[in-house]
């Protein structure tokens, strides 16, 4: 058996190995049918288009640059969208190492979590949308192109008067910020909460957020980012000098905060219920510090930490569970699950997250505007730690008539 068939299969039985308990994760990301290109349009100069794809599982130089001749034509209940900007994120650097769960399908296909564009075409039986009209997506993958099919179910309309790059930094991680806050922990204002990663794409966006929702904040970064959490109106805490359980207990006069959001690792998780009040939550969304040293080169031992994470955490949710400590408790976030339960929660939140960036309620720290051919710079970027705020790909100019009100 050739070596890259064997390291495949390998990679394919850790992935069930490590991500065992994650599998109700993989039937809630978009199925592969809509990566475009399914079907086409006849060849014609002016239908080339552009995409990057992910050649093989890596580093950034996977990400290769194609051509397409023909424009993908949409199916029943979906819509061709002209894309104008796609947001870099994280989780895009998960899907082109082949570790994020329930995106692992034949290569090549594109990475892209979120997407803003042009409806350009309507499959049939599409109603409710019209071609020209701006709209959002939370495509989980497949947004670094210059054409999209997607279906309509999930869609929402982008207002007039916002950029399109502001607009796509709100779909993924101010989204996931804004449920986290208020369909999760169910902040109010006067009440303190802990933000970890505080200067991150999430990070970021919990800062602005939690500020908008009157909610006192603490934040961890590391030290050349403290200015930055402080600027975010979040009293910074270095936490790689400082112990942020001491930290947080002196500040709050032991009593603790009422909400820590955390995506780091479960170590971190066991000191964030420490730091939280009586009644606190703990919301867990990413294994932020196992992930990121995953890499292609070891990718069956990586997946295996990963894994092991997920069963630590799982294991300790069930402990807190049956022995809660004075009503804390502690849930995991995951967009994709919360949109699939709640379709309409996620509509509701991403068009109210719009509003205010529409009202300047809110606006999206953008760190680095790249076009499509610097796809690879956005994901060395990201995975080189010095990002604070967002990171976007914007694919064509916006169209005038979009942003003028
Ligand atoms: N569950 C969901 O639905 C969902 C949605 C979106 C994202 N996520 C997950 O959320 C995590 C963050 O995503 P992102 O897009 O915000 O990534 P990002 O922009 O790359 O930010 C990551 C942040 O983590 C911080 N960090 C690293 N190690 C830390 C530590 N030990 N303590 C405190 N902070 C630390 C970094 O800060 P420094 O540079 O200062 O070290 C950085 O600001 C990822 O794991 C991602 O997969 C989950």
């Amino acid at each position: 058996m050739a070596y890259l068939e064997k390291r495949r299969i390998v990679r394919r039985l850790s992935c069930v190995a490590a991500f065992i308990g994650m599998m109700f994760v993989a039937m809630t990301v978009a199925g592969h049918s809509q990566l475009a290109g399914a079907a086409s349009e006849p060849a014609n100069p002016e239908n080339e288009y552009r995409q990057v794809v992910i050649s093989e599982y890596g580093g950034p130089e996977v990400l290769d640059l194609i051509r397409h001749s023909t424009l993908p034509v949409p199916g029943p209940g979906e819509v061709r969208i002209r894309v104008l900007a796609a947001g870099v994120s994280f989780t895009d650097t998960m899907v082109r190492k082949g570790i994020y769960p329930g995106v692992d399908g034949e290569l090549p296909y594109s990475p892209g979590y979120d997407l803003v564009g042009v409806v350009d075409a309507l499959g049939e039986g599409v109603s409710g949308f019209r071609i020209g009209q701006r709209v959002a997506d939370l495509s989980v993958w497949g947004a670094y192109t210059d054409y999209a099919i997607r279906p309509v179910e999930h869609l929402v309309p982008v207002p007039e008067g916002v950029d399109s790059a502001d607009a796509v930094s709100l779909i993924l991680s101010y989204t996931t910020a804004y449920q986290m806050l208020h369909r999760v922990a169910r902040v109010r204002p006067g009440q303190t909460v802990l933000i970890h990663g505080a200067s991150g794409g999430v990070g970021t966006a919990l800062s602005q957020l939690g500020k908008a929702a009157g909610v006192k904040m603490y934040g961890t970064a590391s030290t050349g980012k403290q200015d930055y959490v402080s600027s975010l109106g979040v009293e910074p805490i270095d936490y790689k000098t400082e112990d942020f359980v001491s930290r947080v207990m002196t500040e709050t006069d032991q009593r603790g905060v009422d909400a820590v959001f955390d995506a780091v690792s479960v170590d971190n998780f066991e000191r964030s219920y420490r730091t939280l009040a009586p009644g606190g939550s703990l919301v867990v969304y990413g294994f932020y510090t196992a992930t990121a040293s995953a890499s292609e080169n070891t990718a069956a031992g990586d997946m295996l930490d990963v894994g092991l994470e997920f069963l630590r955490w799982s294991w300790l949710q069930f402990q807190w569970k049956i022995l809660p400590e004075e009503g804390r408790s502690a849930s995991m976030y995951l967009i994709t699950a919360m949109r699939d339960s709640n379709p309409d929660w996620f509509k509701e939140d991403l068009s109210a997250l719009f509003r205010m960036l529409a009202d300047g309620e809110i606006k999206p720290n953008l760190w680095k505007v790249l076009p499509l051919e610097d796809a690879a710079q956005g994901h060395r970027l990201i995975e080189g730690g010095g990002v604070e705020g967002k990171v976007v790909l914007r694919l064509a100019p916006e169209p005038v008539e979009t942003v003028l009100k």
